[in-house]
């Protein structure tokens, strides 16, 4: 029998995604989420852990950006995948070189396009619509020390019709993550 894999989910908000991913592991004897981290005290996300009962931790910023102890605790739950779904900070240098090709994100745009610090959720859907785009997309890659930048794994697309809003293509974007997003972090785990 091949070991157990742990995901660690990092998220900042509604924890739609990461909702997704713990339905797909829910009967898994291979892969389980093991801990969600969450920088935003509220977030509908740490609802989502404690209805789940998977144990949850509101990342404090000083020792996230200035210490090892999120490395520490990380590795102390031997995570084999971190998986973004919605965090909105940097993840820091020494968690990128601690845990190398183990970081993914996904993007609610066609990366390199509406990218970097600030896009994020409906900024990056606004955006899309005033630059005049006719699609959109999702992007899953892997995480470098820069913003958006690492070398993609997934991409798939979405049109954008005359009278979508930022909400409706924010739908359609969901739509696209909920069905592509778990089963990439399966792949990459098995
Ligand atoms: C998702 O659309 C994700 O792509 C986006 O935040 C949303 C989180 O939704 N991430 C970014 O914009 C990162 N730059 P969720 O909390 O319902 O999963």
């Amino acid at each position: 029998m091949t070991a157990l894999k742990n995901i660690a989910i990092f998220a900042s908000g509604a924890g739609s995604n990461a909702q997704k991913i713990i339905d797909h592991f829910r009967r898994s004897e291979a892969i389980t989420v093991k801990i969600i981290l969450c920088n935003k005290p509220g977030a509908g996300v740490l609802d989502i852990a404690a209805r789940e009962n998977i144990p949850s931790v509101i990342i404090e910023k000083e020792a996230f950006f200035r210490s090892e102890e999120y490395v520490q605790l990380l590795q102390r739950n031997n995570i084999d995948l971190i998986v973004l779904a919605g965090f909105l900070w940097k993840v820091p240098s020494n968690l990128v070189a601690a845990f190398p090709d183990k970081i993914i994100n996904i993007h609610p745009a066609l990366l390199p396009k509406f990218g970097g610090k600030g896009m994020y959720g409906n900024f990056v859907h606004t955006a899309v619509i005033a630059a005049g785009e006719t699609e959109s997309g999702i992007t899953i890659h892997f995480v470098n020390d820069h913003y958006d930048e690492g070398r993609i794994i997934l991409q798939e697309r979405c049109t954008i019709d005359a009278n979508d809003t930022p909400d409706t293509l924010a739908q359609k974007i969901h739509a696209l993550e909920h069905r592509f997003y778990p089963a990439i972090v399966e792949r990459l785990l098995t």
